[in-house]
């Protein structure tokens, strides 16, 4: 048989809908976080009557269903009302004023952006939005480089709320105190899902995207132990599709423990494969990193050079903005007595 031949005679593929296994999928129900939602929905409320919002900063770990809770609530309102405009921004990939406002505008619907200003584009949101009311919802808020378009929005809508969601509450005491004093918000903070409800909304998962019977019930444990173990959501959804690859790879009608075995080597060895493409420098960072995590940068490059390091205190700064842009690790700003200072976490998961 030929490669093709064998390939092909592997017949459809073991997904029934691979979309559910999207980080992004939003299934219809989402378990464990009602009171949540309904605390979110409740912030919403005003904005029915003409009357401001509440504004809201949701905070919790990566992976336990912050951005999907709210984005569920913006499904619900889009169903309720027609009158409220919904606008959701990434701020990871919309991180300066102009990004952003662009990225509002096009969520507004909007469509003459181009070679608009950033002052243009706030002129057009604002008359806009001030002919009814909205909600605006900045994810990742973290990531933000400006924060001036956060000042306009407070100063010129009317009826709005304003939720930003980040994994790091610290990040709110960076604000500026004029935008701080404006923004006074609710805190609403997600904690991490216990080993069970993780499991359990693996298993609905499970359920949108395979037919029943596909998966054997160990494999399925073991997945699902890995994302208790990590504690996070996507960790487990990776698995789940790259073990189903790997099963179909083989032909297989089912999904089996050593698919699951092959895919979590896998995804090892990317890591590591990832790792091994830095360079020298960038490898020694991260071994500092993982040794003294949690340390203020300073410290880290104190660390750095005793054992050899060569690289300025700004060119480290640079290197580990970029490890953090790449996920390699994951950098905390706060705000201390001296001023601000950045803290460097190692990535407790490693995929
Ligand atoms: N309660 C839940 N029910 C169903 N799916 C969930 C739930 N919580 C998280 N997920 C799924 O887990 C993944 C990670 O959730 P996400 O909201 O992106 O995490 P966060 O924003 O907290 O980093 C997403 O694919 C999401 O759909
Ligand atoms: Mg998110």
């Amino acid at each position: 048989m030929s490669l093709f031949d064998e390939v092909l005679a592997g017949g459809d593929s073991l997904i029934k809908n691979e979309q559910a296994l999207d980080y992004e999928f939003l299934p219809k129900i989402l378990p464990f976080r009602e009171s949540e939602q309904r605390y979110l929905a409740t912030c919403l409320k005003p904005l029915f009557n003409q009357g401001s919002g509440r504004n809201v900063m949701i905070h919790g770990p990566p992976g336990i269903g912050k951005t999907a809770a709210t984005k569920a609530v913006l499904r619900d309102l889009e169903e309720a009302s027609d009158d409220i405009y919904v606008v959701y921004v990434n701020c990871w990939q919309h991180n300066t004023n102009f990004k952003v406002l662009y990225k509002v505008a096009e969520e507004l619907n909007y469509k003459f952006t181009q070679n608009k200003s950033t002052t243009e584009l706030m002129k057009v949101i604002t008359s806009m939005c001030n002919k009814a009311a909205v909600v605006f919802v900045f994810d990742e808020v973290d990531k933000l480089e400006d924060f001036d378009f956060l000042y306009n929005l407070l100063e010129e809508i009317f009826y709005k709320s304003i939720f930003m969601i980040t994994n790091y509450k610290s990040w709110l005491l960076e604000l500026d105190e004029r935008i701080k004093s404006r923004l006074v918000p609710e805190l609403v903070e997600f904690k991490q899902y216990t080993a069970q409800e993780t499991g359990e909304i693996l298993k609905q998962r499970l359920d949108y995207a395979f037919p029943p019977g596909v998966w054997e019930p160990d494999a399925l444990a073991k997945v699902q132990a890995k994302a208790a173990e990590v504690k996070d959501v996507r960790a487990g959804l990776f698995v789940m599709k790259n073990a189903a690859h790997e099963a179909e790879s083989h032909a297989s009608k089912k999904v089996t423990l050593a698919h699951v075995t092959t895919a979590l080597e896998r995804m090892d060895e990317f890591f590591t494969k990832h790792k091994e493409e830095l360079e020298d420098d960038v490898k020694k960072i991260l071994d500092v990193i993982q040794e003294h995590s949690g340390k203020k940068i300073g410290d880290l490059h104190k660390a750095y050079k005793k054992q050899g390091g060569k690289c300025s205190y700004k060119t480290f700064q640079r290197k580990i903005a970029r490890l953090d842009q790449n996920r390699f690790i994951s950098v905390e700003k706060l705000k201390g007595d001296g001023g601000n200072t950045t803290i460097v976490n190692k990535k407790i998961t490693e995929y």
